[in-house]
């Protein structure tokens, strides 16, 4: 389980589930006072649906993401040797994880640092939660736009990235960071994004640029913002080459 402070992804979403399912329940409680027992019951299942979401959001947050990323992770057998990239790490959830299957490897992360997408994100909260983790010796936290990576073409093994594509405005500039992100891969390399709203975009992006292996799917509730209209998908892809050239 992790020891670090990770935060609240989006954290006036989570605020706006739970005022609103308490607004709705305050507005029941005041209808079932004026003896309108029908309003109250069509006012209480708004509160039903706005605390639903807000307790979903709220374990995807703070429980479900790292248990889905300990999966993925895993699922990726990396041998420990590896340079891996993590596009928007914010506070470092998926790069801590990522450091602690490394060995001999690095691991890098890459912030604007916003704290409308993540809650107290600085680069100085990163790297305390990698110290924390007890794998600061494996982590090196950039502050840069994903948009345009400051590292050289074939840098990386593999590059990971976690609900932080979607928070570039419009399409084509997302497209332009799954090009970045692809760029900067080592021949054989490996890309795993976890994704909500467009990771049909970043797919036919990836296929256009010439990756292989493109394949995307849903993950389960530990990973819905909410409800399942917002589940994460999972984007893998990787890019052709022999990895030991
Ligand atoms: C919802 S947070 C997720 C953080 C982390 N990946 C995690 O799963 O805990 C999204 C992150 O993407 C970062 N981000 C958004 N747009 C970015 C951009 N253009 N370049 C770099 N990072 C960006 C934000 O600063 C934030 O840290």
């Amino acid at each position: 389980m992790a020891r670090g402070d990770y935060g609240y992804d989006a954290p006036y979403a989570l605020v706006m589930f739970a005022c609103a399912g308490i607004g709705t329940a305050l507005a029941a409680v005041f209808f079932l006072l004026k003896g309108l027992p029908r309003g109250a019951v069509v006012v209480g299942g708004y509160t039903v649906f706005f605390l639903g979401n807000a307790g979903s959001f709220f374990y995807t947050t703070r429980r479900g993401k790292f248990a889905e990323w300990a999966r993925i992770l895993d699922g990726l057998r990396l041998r420990g040797d590896e340079a891996v990239l993590d596009l928007g790490c914010g506070r470092g959830a998926v790069l801590t994880a990522v450091a602690q299957r490394l060995a001999s490897g690095r691991v890098t992360g890459v912030d604007i640092w916003s704290t409308t997408d993540q809650s107290g994100n600085a680069r100085e909260v990163t790297l305390r939660n990698a110290a924390i983790e007890g794998v600061a010796d494996r982590v090196q936290v950039e502050t840069g736009d994903i948009r345009a990576l400051p590292f050289p073409d074939a840098s990386f093994d593999l590059v990971v990235s976690s609900l932080a594509i979607h928070n570039i405005n419009g399409n084509a500039d997302r497209r332009t960071a799954i090009a970045e992100a692809f760029r900067v891969l080592k021949p054989g390399g490996r890309l795993a994004i976890a994704d909500i709203r467009a990771t049909r975009v970043y797919a036919d992006a990836l296929r256009r640029l010439g990756a292989i292996d493109v394949a995307r799917r849903r993950l389960g509730w530990r990973f819905w913002w909410g409800n399942p209209v917002a589940a994460t998908t999972l984007l893998t892809a990787r890019k052709p080459g022999d990895p030991t050239r």
